[in-house]
């Protein structure tokens, strides 16, 4: 018998991939690096638009490498409430360069930093990244635009001084938002030693949220992870993952992905409206039923809490959609 299908609820936020090309080589990426721009960023951009879509998210790849990025963060500006760039930022490492960003009324950046000179450097391969990255941080915040930065935590950057020194780093820059990601295994990282097991995971939440809660900075954990798995203290970092419910990714071919990490195609956006995509896909009625996580998950009281974790997680380690998400023993 064939599913049923769901009436599409609202999509509020969207990630765009504009390009996977990329002028570092982060060893956990989960994108390819490829030269690759997006096939029609504009005809994807309206598209989104008229489906009401709220919030717009520029990703790659590097977003600021497209050929014609100041063109789409105007054509974005006049479509969305909302537009934020998710970036490594070493294009924006003088006021000059990020000005494109303030002249376009950009909503909010996240820069990626993912530790003190030395770390970060050896982990996007690329001696002098680090000091490009603070210095458009600092600039945004200069330019009084909303500065996140996100750290993906990983084996090579989650010992308690490093972490530490981090969020110093970033208080420097005046920068007040943290997000963390836990690396995923996949793309480019899939087979890199990478991973922390529960425990490391945990002792480097903990320092975390110290070290934030010490210099004023809010910390976001911005892939879930499993409450039931974590301490007591850590479980209100959790967040349901809007991915697959209100949130969706759209690729370089303009497929609709739940999410970037996952990598899920529901369909394509320049074939196919949004909304008929979703009232369409299999995995999206999943989801609304929430057959798309494990029947643990599904029957227990902190379901709220967490959403049953990261499904690109759980994907990553089970190679299915719903199998449990494991913080590593
Ligand atoms: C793929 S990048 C694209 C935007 C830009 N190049 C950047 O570095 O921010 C999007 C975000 O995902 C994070 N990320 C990449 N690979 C990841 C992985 N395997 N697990 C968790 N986070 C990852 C990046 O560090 C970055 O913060």
């Amino acid at each position: 018998m064939p599913a049923p299908a769901f009436f599409p609820l609202p999509v509020t936020r969207v990630e765009v991939e504009l390009t996977e090309a990329c002028n570092l080589r982060c060893a956990f990426c989960y994108n390819s690096c490829a030269p690759r721009e997006s096939r029609d960023p504009e005809g994807i951009l309206h598209r989104l638009a008229d489906a009401g879509v709220m919030e717009l998210i520029f990703t790659g790849g590097e977003p600021a490498l497209h050929s014609r990025f100041p063109a789409l963060l105007k054509l974005a500006g006049s479509l969305f409430a909302r537009v934020m760039v998710q970036s490594n930022g070493t294009l924006f490492a003088t006021a000059q360069a990020l000005d494109v960003l303030r002249q376009n009324a950009v909503f909010c950046v996240n820069f990626s930093l993912h530790g003190p000179e030395a770390v970060h450097d050896a982990l996007v391969g690329r001696p002098g990244s680090f000091a490009e990255t603070r210095a458009a941080l600092e600039h945004a915040v200069r330019a009084g635009i909303r500065a996140a930065s996100n750290l993906v935590l990983n084996s090579r950057n989650a010992r308690p001084d490093v972490l530490r020194e981090t969020v110093d780093i970033l208080a420097a820059t005046g920068c007040e938002e943290m997000t963390i990601t836990r690396f995923i295994p996949t793309g480019l990282g899939k087979d890199k030693p990478l991973q922390l097991g529960a425990d490391a995971f945990i002792s480097a939440l903990r320092v975390l949220v110290e070290a934030t809660d010490s210099r004023g900075i809010a910390l976001l954990l911005a892939n879930s992870a499993p409450a039931c798995q974590l301490p007591q203290d850590l479980q209100h970092l959790c967040n349901r993952c809007s991915f697959g419910h209100d949130k969706f990714y759209i690729d370089v071919q303009g497929q609709v992905m739940v999410c970037g990490m996952g990598r899920h195609v529901l369909g394509n956006l320049l074939e196919t409206p949004l909304c008929d995509v979703l009232h369409g896909a299999d995995l999206y009625a999943r989801y609304r039923t929430l057959a798309h996580l494990p029947e643990k998950c599904r029957a227990c009281p902190m379901l709220e809490d967490c959403g049953g974790g990261c499904r690109a997680a759980a994907f990553a380690r089970a190679n299915e959609i719903d199998a449990e998400d494991v913080l590593l023993g």
